[in-house]
């Protein structure tokens, strides 16, 4: 099962011109439900933990900035279902190597739940003491999302110009970890998503291999 090329040439455009990019139905519905499924199964079995902000030592539970749960998924266990978003992920990473120049070698990813109420303040995704975090991939999960549900991620450009995505099952965004600013705004419902980073690795290993920045 594989992406149309057209769908990956308009992700890999609409990210180089403005940093971030959109596709509306990036695999096919079964796949997508799948994964709800799992995801939803796992929140039932109370398998969620508060996410955090910072890292290392600056790891903190803040809910005033962010009051999602998630579940990080094993990379050395996928399930049927994870591999193949895994699978499809690496596609996109070859492409975006190729076409963008860069050297993308790992994917971290979570499922993540916004209960009712629940937010994520405005924010970038790389972290002020590690720059691997590249690429920002999330996957939508929620059959038949609403405006009027709320949960928009919002996404600003350089001039502080606000754009909506509703999280609706199949829509699909990257954004650049390390310029693009977003937040999401408070859910009415139980919104789900598949988040994840494309990597590059650590600088000490850049150093040591030689390989440019
Ligand atoms: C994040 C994030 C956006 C979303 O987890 O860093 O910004 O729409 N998520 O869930
Ligand atoms: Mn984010």
């Amino acid at each position: 099962m594989r992406n149309s090329e057209a769908q990956l040439s308009s992700l890999l455009n609409q990210l180089a011109k403005r940093g971030w990019a959109i596709a509306t139905d990036f695999l096919p519905s079964w796949v997508i439900r799948g994964l709800a499924e799992e995801a939803d199964r796992l929140w039932r079995q109370g398998r969620f933990r508060p996410a955090g902000i910072g890292r290392g030592s600056g790891y903190q539970i803040r809910q005033d900035v962010r009051s999602d749960l998630i579940f990080w998924w094993d990379e050395l266990t996928p399930t049927p279902i994870q591999r193949i978003y895994r699978e499809e992920i690496d596609r996109l990473r070859q492409a975006l190597n190729e076409a963008l120049f860069l050297s993308l070698t790992e994917f971290e990813v979570h499922y993540a739940v916004f209960p009712p109420g629940a937010f994520y303040r405005r924010h970038r995704d790389r972290f002020l003491t590690a720059d691997e975090r590249m690429i920002s991939c999330i996957l939508y999960l929620n059959a038949a999302w609403d405006e009027a549900d709320g949960g928009a991620l919002r996404i600003y450009d350089p001039e502080g110009v606000a754009h909506d995505v509703v999280p609706r099952a199949g829509t699909f965004v990257l954004l650049r970890s390390d310029t693009v600013e977003h937040e999401v705004l408070p859910t009415r419902r139980e919104r789900f998503s598949v988040t994840g980073w494309l990597r590059r690795r650590a600088r000490e290993f850049r150093i040591l291999l030689n390989v440019p920045e």
